[in-house]
């Protein structure tokens, strides 16, 4: 394992290290939340407030963390949340990630803001899924999930919780934008980051030419330096469940729900057409205070039992993955620690950072007593927040 893997003994640790990789800028942008980072804050919290109960002698030697979804069998319960800009934090991010998790065997959410083409990714890990911030145009629509269907992705997420642009004064004061606007500042903060400025912007310029904006719509988008990304990005805000009913109608996959945290609005989801559903507060970075979807997941499930429901936001140990398999979720999905291994480690991380959590998945299985995840109900838990 390369030197710098070494180090990385569980998911809490990419962060530090990704502070040292990262130009400033960029590693804000990943790690920040939104106003007083309240919601990422609670995404964390909530997990603490609840404590295991197991069971003992109960030979747990043949245990599985497999689980199934929409037909398949993935090998653990976690994915990989969709990131935008991943090919700008680490060398074609998306690329690595999806790769990644096509080796590992776990979901991968591949972000329709990023800059490496649908159909790469599509070729390179067939079972990725594709999140798309669909503008509220009926005609960009339709381009859009026709592009996705031909490339092959069979699963369409829609990320509801966006319809204006976040407030996220970390950005601002770090220098980060998008479009990405050069300056001495920018510069100066990439400088002093010469593996990720080699390694990751020199390279990727010298292979792939500046990058763009490359699934936003049926066709390439603007380069990520374009005043353009601001147009391409904003025109959300009358965005409605009329544009969901229009999706439904024309994407012949399975169709995810990203960015619900209220069981009313989980129901509407399942009413119009949804076959899946992610409860979420975007990693805190959209709504601040907006409650961590950990909190929400019972009544969420409740209200739409026989639908798959999917949680992300402060995922960091196995323990939390287990917490929320025992409140009801399918799978769970991570973000920003999988894209700091991408940084750091490139494919090499990615996979180190799923072996940990795989590995103490597994290892919380056996201490709590339990062989499969459909022993991990209710009364493995209690509450002691
Ligand atoms: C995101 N997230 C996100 N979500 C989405 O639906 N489309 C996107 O393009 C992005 N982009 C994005 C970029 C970065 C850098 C981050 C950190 C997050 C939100 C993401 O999918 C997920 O909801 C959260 O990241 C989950 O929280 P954790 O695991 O990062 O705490």
């Amino acid at each position: 394992m390369p030197r710098r893997l070494r180090s990385i003994l569980s998911l809490l640790d990419l962060e530090p290290a990704a502070r040292r990789h990262l130009p400033r800028p960029l590693f804000g942008y990943v790690a920040g939340g939104a106003e007083d980072d309240a919601a990422r804050a609670d995404n964390r919290d909530a997990f603490a407030e609840w404590g295991f109960v197991p069971r003992v002698l109960r030979n747990v030697s043949e245990r599985t963390t497999e689980t199934e979804l929409f037909g398949k069998r993935w090998a653990a319960p976690f994915g990989i949340a969709p990131m935008g800009l991943s090919g700008v934090i680490a060398y074609r991010g998306d690329m690595v990630l999806a790769q990644a998790a096509a080796e590992a065997g776990i979901v991968n959410i591949m972000s329709g803001s990023s800059v490496i083409r649908l159909e790469e990714i599509a070729a390179a890990s067939p079972d990725s899924w594709f999140q798309a911030y669909l503008p509220g145009d009926p005609e960009r629509i339709r381009g859009l999930i026709e592009r996705a269907a031909a490339a092959g992705f069979g699963t369409l997420v829609v990320t509801v919780d966006v319809p204006v642009a976040a407030n996220r004064e970390n950005n601002i004061r770090n220098g980060f934008s998008t479009p990405l606007r050069p300056s001495l500042r920018l510069a100066w903060d990439g400088a002093i980051r010469p593996r990720w400025l080699l390694g990751t912007a020199a390279r990727t310029l010298l292979r792939h030419g500046m990058p763009h904006f490359e699934n936003s719509f049926a066709h390439r988008g603007a380069p990520i330096l374009a005043r353009q990304v601001l147009r391409d990005f904003s025109n959300k805000d009358h965005f409605d469940w009329s544009h969901i009913d229009m999706i439904r109608e024309r994407w012949p996959g399975r169709l995810v729900i990203k960015g619900i945290l209220d069981p009313g609005d989980a129901r509407l989801a399942r009413e119009h057409g949804a076959d899946g559903i992610i409860v979420s507060n975007h990693g805190g970075r959209q709504l601040d205070h907006a409650v961590s979807a950990l909190r929400m997941l019972p009544a969420v499930v409740e209200a739409v039992g026989d639908v798959p429901v999917m949680l992300d936001g402060g995922v960091r140990r196995g323990s939390d993955v287990l917490k929320a398999i025992a409140l009801g979720a399918r799978t769970v999905f991570i973000g920003r620690p999988f894209l700091y291994a991408a940084a750091i480690g490139g494919a090499e991380g990615v996979a180190h950072a799923i072996g940990l959590l795989a590995s103490e998945i597994d290892r919380d299985m056996a201490l709590l007593g339990i062989t499969s995840l459909a022993e991990m109900t209710p009364e493995r838990l209690v509450r002691i927040g």
